[in-house]
């Protein structure tokens, strides 16, 4: 089907570190659902590049927000770093997607695991009141690479003022130690090893759990594994389950 696009504006922008960025952008976008994403795009030479990105906004929450890292080989996310304030982009006019509240099951523990820049989806979906109506404790974790790639510790800080001990945020880092504030290897490791559960003082298990696997698609096909040795199967509309994913590469 045909995209239909909508005109933004760059009205804010954000260098995190050497390759992480975040665009704040103005545009009429219609209603959306805290966990889904828009389609950006640029006219480059003759065509309209455009890509999926997660809105970090939440859904009642203007500007909207995109939080990328640069592909340096790919077409998009260099000319989308180079971008100014005031400068325009195309985004789909809808926005789409079910990586949402809607297909997760009510449990005790929500876990929302993230590698890189899948952090943002969970910063939209935990600014709703939704997870923390349906859930006693919300376990946030990030893998990345170094510790400046851990971004939005502003939102963060935020929600753990607000929900204090129902609110957990880890960060594990694969290529550089900081024991004070992160754990040490890939979110997959730590899972496996037991390492994740002892420092969020919860159990993984089918009657307690349901995660959200968002990022790297190597980290989600192993974690799933992991899950499925536990008993945890793949929520499907038909058949209720304990994990949802979505695929950023
Ligand atoms: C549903 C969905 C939501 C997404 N949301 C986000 C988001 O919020 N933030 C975000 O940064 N990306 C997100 N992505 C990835 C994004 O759409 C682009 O693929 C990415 O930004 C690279 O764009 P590109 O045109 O520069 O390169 P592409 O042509 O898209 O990709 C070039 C190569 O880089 C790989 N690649 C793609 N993304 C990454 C990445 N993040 N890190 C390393 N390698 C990558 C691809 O597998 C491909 O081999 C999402 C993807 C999907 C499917
Ligand atoms: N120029 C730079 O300095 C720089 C810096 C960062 C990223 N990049 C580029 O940016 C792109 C995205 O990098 P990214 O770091 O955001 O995303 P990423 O490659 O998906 O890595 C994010 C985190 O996920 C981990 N990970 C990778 N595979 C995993 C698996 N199977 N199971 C569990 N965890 C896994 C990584 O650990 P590992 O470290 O063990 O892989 C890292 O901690 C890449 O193309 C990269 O080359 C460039």
């Amino acid at each position: 089907m045909k995209e239909d696009w909508i005109e933004g504006r760059i009205v804010g922008l954000r260098h995190w570190s050497d390759n992480l960025y975040s665009l704040k952008i103005d545009a009429p976008l219609s209603s959306f659902t805290a966990g889904q994403y828009i389609k950006v795009a640029l006219d480059i030479g003759e065509e309209r590049i455009g890509r999926p990105y997660s809105l970090v906004n939440a859904p009642d929450e203007r500007p909207l927000e995109i939080y990328f890292n640069e592909v340096p080989e790919g077409p998009l996310t260099p000319r989308l770093s180079d971008l100014h304030t005031d400068d325009r982009l195309w985004i789909s006019a809808k926005a789409g997607g079910v990586f949402t509240m809607d297909n997760v099951v009510s449990r005790r523990h929500l876990w929302m695991l993230a590698t890189g820049t899948a952090l943002g989806v969970y910063l939209s979906i935990l600014k709703t009141p939704e997870p923390w109506e349906r859930f006693e404790r919300i376990i946030l974790v990030q893998g990345a690479r170094h510790s400046g790639e851990l971004a939005y510790q502003d939102t963060i800080a935020n929600l753990s003022d607000g929900y204090g001990e129902r609110f957990t945020f880890i960060s594990t880092l694969t290529r550089e130690q900081q024991a004070d504030t992160s754990l040490q290897g890939r979110i997959t490791a730590l899972l496996e090893a037991g390492t994740l559960e002892q420092a969020a003082n919860a159990e993984i298990s089918a009657a307690d759990s349901h995660l959200m696997l968002c990022g790297n698609s190597a980290m989600i096909k192993e974690v799933r594994a992991l899950l499925e040795a536990k008993g945890l199967h793949r929520h499907k509309r038909t058949q209720p389950g304990h994990y949802t994913t979505e695929q950023y590469h």
